[in-house]
């Protein structure tokens, strides 16, 4: 089957671009660097010509608010109008658990309008609504610095490693469109400021988080149970100190290549 990813150069897409190869479907990264952009259109329809399934894993370049707003609102409706003209058969898009009572943020905002657009094309759909990934801990720090110290509300929080997203997204993927919502999450729950100081503590980053319950995610107040899937989502398998340890050993193997490259 021949599967296009749009976003397939991006920590996600990469992942689904292989585990769908090495499941023997002809998998496509679609990006600016191969020549495929949802924003101008460019290479959109030579891309999906002779295709069954879109999976959208792209992301907006620029997280200011309106600049969010124009990307996922743009690229969401030039891909369902490419795809509605090549007659695409399945639209799978990931998006974030909770996404629906997060509107007081910029960036949820753009993920609602991205959502309601998919459900109203004429294209059957999955909508994957992952939890955050493990990767994204020390982004979270960077957007809820308040001074130089990191805010976070002491609310439940299940996030997963970005290789068990992939994995659940190629299974979406291959199957039949569910023309609703499938949650997926960690296997653990946490508290949001502790896991944040916990992999602070890993990078050796000294920024001091603070368990703060005023403080907002991504400027969206949340409540205990925002963040974590509901009762039926499908768990990844990765524990967070197995992906610890995994990133660790991943991060000095790469400085040890870069230093032999300073070296000869
Ligand atoms: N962060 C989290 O914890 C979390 C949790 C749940 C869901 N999500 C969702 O996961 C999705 C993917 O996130 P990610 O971290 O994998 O993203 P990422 O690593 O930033 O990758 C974004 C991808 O989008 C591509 N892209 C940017 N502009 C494009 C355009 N005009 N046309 C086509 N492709 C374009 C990028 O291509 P270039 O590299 O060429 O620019 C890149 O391949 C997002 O939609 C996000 O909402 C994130």
């Amino acid at each position: 089957m021949k599967i296009v990813v749009i976003g397939g150069t991006g920590l996600i897409g990469s992942k689904l671009v292989k585990k769908l190869g090495e499941q023997g479907h002809e998998a496509i990264a679609a990006a600016p660097n191969t020549g495929v952009n949802t924003i101008t259109g460019e290479g959109l329809a030579q891309v999906l010509k002779g295709a069954s399934v879109v999976v959208d894993v792209s992301n907006s370049p620029d997280w200011e608010e309106s600049a969010v707003l124009k990307f996922f609102e743009k690229s969401t409706r030039n891909l369902l109008t490419y795809e509605a003209a090549t007659g695409i058969r399945h639209h799978v898009a990931l998006s974030v658990v909770g996404t629906q009572q997060l509107s007081e943020s910029g960036y949820f905002r753009a993920k609602i309008v991205q959502e309601n657009l998919i459900k109203a094309s004429s294209i059957p759909y999955s909508i994957v609504h992952a939890t955050q990934f493990f990767e994204f801990l020390k982004g979270l720090a960077d957007i809820s610095m308040v001074g130089d110290k990191v805010h976070l509300p002491p609310v439940l929080f299940q996030p997963m490693a970005a290789d068990d997203v992939a994995s659940a997204l190629a299974r979406v993927a291959i199957g039949q469109p569910v023309n609703g919502v499938v949650e997926i999450g960690g296997p653990e729950q946490f508290r949001v400021d502790d896991l944040v100081r916990r992999r602070l503590a890993s990078i050796k980053d000294p920024r001091e988080v603070i368990a703060d319950p005023n403080a907002r995610y991504d400027g969206a107040k949340v409540s205990e149970k925002t963040l974590v899937p509901g009762n039926n989502a499908r768990l990844g398998e990765t524990r967070f100190e197995t992906w610890l340890t995994q990133s660790a050993v991943v991060r000095v193997a790469t400085n040890e290549k870069e230093s032999r490259k300073k070296a000869s």
